[in-house]
């Protein structure tokens, strides 16, 4: 991996509860999106092998911002909230609606988001709401990758299931790439940067 970022040199620039808060520095963004607990934060503090940089959720569906963490000033990664968390209240999931929608739509800067890291279980695959997400993906041309996650807990047999499944699931064909990942082993972090640093040209 040819890694000319200082993953030191990375904070979060802020949690944005309105889009109009969104920072305008024209710099790459690579945006997380998956559903509530499929481990968007800790797979953000692999990336920086950090232990605690994004805040890992205990109470899944509590972050309703979108926290943008600035990496060594030439690249934003982009923690959006996550969907899909029934115990919600409902005007939380209309606010969670609002928001990721905005980054997609009412965001002025969306010409600098270069790829979408969308997070799947690899034990059932994309839930209702990854395959809208995806095929909203595919339709408005924004490169996505695939991560599989929490694969440290798959044996071999589920490994084999998962890579079946996800491989030919028609609303992930169009993927750059399936990662499969783990936060805890590291496993795919190495593929991860450089599918991100090849899309952001850094
Ligand atoms: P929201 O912020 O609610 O959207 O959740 P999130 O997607 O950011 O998930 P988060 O990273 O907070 O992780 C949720 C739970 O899964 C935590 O208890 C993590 O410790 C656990 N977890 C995350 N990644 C892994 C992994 O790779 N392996 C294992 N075994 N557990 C993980
Ligand atoms: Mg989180």
């Amino acid at each position: 991996m040819n890694m000319k970022l200082n993953l030191n040199n990375a904070s979060l620039r802020i949690s944005a509860g309105l889009p109009k808060q969104f920072p305008a520095d024209a710099i790459p963004q690579v945006a997380l999106s998956g559903r509530s607990n499929i481990g968007k934060s800790s797979l953000l503090n692999c990336l920086l092998g950090r232990k605690s940089l994004a805040r890992v959720s205990g109470q899944p569906g509590k972050t309703i911002t979108v926290n943008f963490y600035e990496i060594d000033k030439k690249l934003f990664l982009v923690d959006l909230p996550g969907y899909g968390f029934a115990k919600r209240p409902k005007e939380d999931q209309l606010r969670w609606s609002n928001l990721t929608d905005g980054y997609f739509t009412k965001n002025r800067n969306i010409d600098l988001l270069r790829l979408v890291v969308q997070l799947v279980d690899p034990r059932i695959g994309p839930t209702k709401d990854d395959v809208d997400m995806l095929n909203y993906l595919k339709e408005t041309g924004t490169p996505f990758v695939v991560c599989a996650t929490k694969c440290d807990k798959l044996n071999a047999t589920e490994r084999k299931a998962a890579q079946t499944h996800l491989s030919s699931h028609p609303a992930i064909d169009g993927a750059e790439e399936i990662i499969y990942f783990s936060s805890k082993t590291k496993e795919g972090r190495d593929a991860l940067w450089n599918c991100i640093i090849a899309h952001c040209n850094i």
